[in-house]
Formats: structure tokens, sequence, C-alpha cells
């Protein structure tokens, strides 16, 4: 698959370096040539604009700050239509101070990006840090890490599944866009609890118990 990564951070290097190794191509583009390239000399890809990664394949990774994702799009001409029907993965979090969403009380971040571009978006990969997305695989003593993965496409979701199990992950799709709010509120509160000390995972009992 073709994959034009937007943003040469955490997230596009944690991504694009796994997507790379498992033999898709990646364009990396960003504001700044220099780490772009960068980025592409590290990982043996390519390296663009921001746009060059738009228009690369078959599939975007917006990988920005939430706050800046507006001026991202509206640059690429979302607004007339720029990227209608692209695929579209969505890895932000709009977390700000205290941990809360910014987007708190209107439509979450995944729901805002489809219905300003039009794009076939998938939100994934926003649940967990960069640093666990880098491991060959991300595997515990559970087993792979499950990435939950939210959409209205089939074909979308289908290819994010392919580039989830690229990491050597397992794919669960949770449900359409309208969930995707749950998954970022749920990413919000899992993120608080990491940076206050606490396990989430001590939160949970296992699966027989719950379900009994
Ligand atoms: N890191 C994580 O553990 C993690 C996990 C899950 C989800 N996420 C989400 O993934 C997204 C990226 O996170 P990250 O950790 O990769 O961030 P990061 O390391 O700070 O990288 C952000 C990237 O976005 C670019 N950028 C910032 N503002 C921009 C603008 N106005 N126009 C164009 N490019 C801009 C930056 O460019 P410059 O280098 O030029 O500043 C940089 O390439 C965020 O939405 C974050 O919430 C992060």
């Amino acid at each position: 698959m073709r994959i034009g990564i937007i943003g040469t951070g955490n997230m596009a290097e944690a991504l694009g370096t796994q997507w790379g190794r498992a033999g898709h191509d990646v364009l990396f583009g960003g504001r700044s040539p220099d780490r772009a390239r960068s980025l592409a000399g590290r990982t043996g890809q390519s390296a663009g604009t921001v746009t060059e990664a738009a228009a690369f394949g078959d599939a975007i990774l917006l990988a920005v700050p939430y706050d800046a994702v507006a001026g991202v799009l509206g640059g690429l001409g979302a607004a007339d239509g720029a990227l209608r029907d692209r695929l579209l993965i969505d890895c932000t979090n709009a977390v700000g101070p205290g941990f809360r969403l910014t987007t708190d009380g209107g439509p979450g971040a995944a729901r805002t990006i489809a219905d300003s571009t039009g794009a076939r978006v998938v939100k994934a990969f926003n649940h967990l840090p960069d640093s666990v997305w880098r491991l060959t695989p991300p595997v515990f003593a559970d087993g792979p890490v499950t990435v939950p993965l939210c959409g209205d496409d089939e074909q979308a979701l289908e290819a994010v599944r392919v580039l989830v199990r690229a990491l050597g992950c397992v794919p669960l799709t949770v449900g359409g866009l309208d969930r995707a709010g749950y998954l970022e509120t749920t990413t919000a509160f899992l993120i608080g609890l990491w940076h206050s000390g606490h396990d989430p995972r001590t939160l949970l009992p296992p699966f027989h118990a719950a379900t009994a």
C-alpha cells in the first residue's frame, strides 16, 4: 500500500517505520522539509510536502496535533473537496489541560474531520503511545495488542486492518464513526490515569468475571 503521512513527529516515525518495514511505501510530508528528509532517510522511505503526502497514495495518516488539523486540512483544499472519498486515518487525540478533550460538548475529532473533508475516515492508533507502536512487535503477556477501529466505510476499514496487522497487532472494528467519540474519550481517560501513575488494567477484572 502507498501511505502518505502528514506530520514528521513521533507518531509519523513510529507507524511509518513499521509500515515501511512491512513492505509498504511511505511518504512523509511535513511543514519542515529538513525533518521530512531526515525521517525519510532514517526509515528508507520518501519525503515531501504536506500536499505531496496527501496526494501520495492509497491512505493518508493525519499525524499532527488536533489543534493544527483544521489549518492543515484547509491548506489541502478540503473545503473544495480535495480529500473527498480519500482514506484518511485519524490518530489524533484532542487532549487539552486536565486531560480533557478540547472537543468536549461538540462532535469528536474523527467526526469533525470526516464532516469537513468528505473523506472516508477511520479512527485508529490513537489509544496507545508511540512507544508501543514502535515495538517489534507490540506483544505482551496476554498476546498482541488489539487496535480498535471506528469507521463507516468497509473498504477503508479493511485497508486499515491490513496496516494494523503490519504492526503485528490485531484489528478490532468497534463501530462506525458515531463510536469514535467514545474511543477518543476513553483514550483521554487512559492518558489521565497513566500520567497520574495508575495502571488502567487494574480497573478491569478478567473477561469471564465481567461477563459471567
Ligand atoms: N505521541 C503519541 O504517543 C501519540 C499517541 C497517539 C496519538 N497521538 C496523536 O498523534 C498526533 C501526532 O502526535 P505526535 O506525538 O506525533 O506529535 P509530534 O511528535 O509533536 O509531531 C507533530 C507533527 O505535526 C506537525 N505540525 C504541528 N503543527 C503543524 C501545523 N500547523 N501544520 C503542519 N504540521 C504541523 C509537526 O511539525 P514540526 O515538526 O514542524 O513542528 C510535527 O511534524 C497528535 O494528534 C497526537 O494527539 C500521539
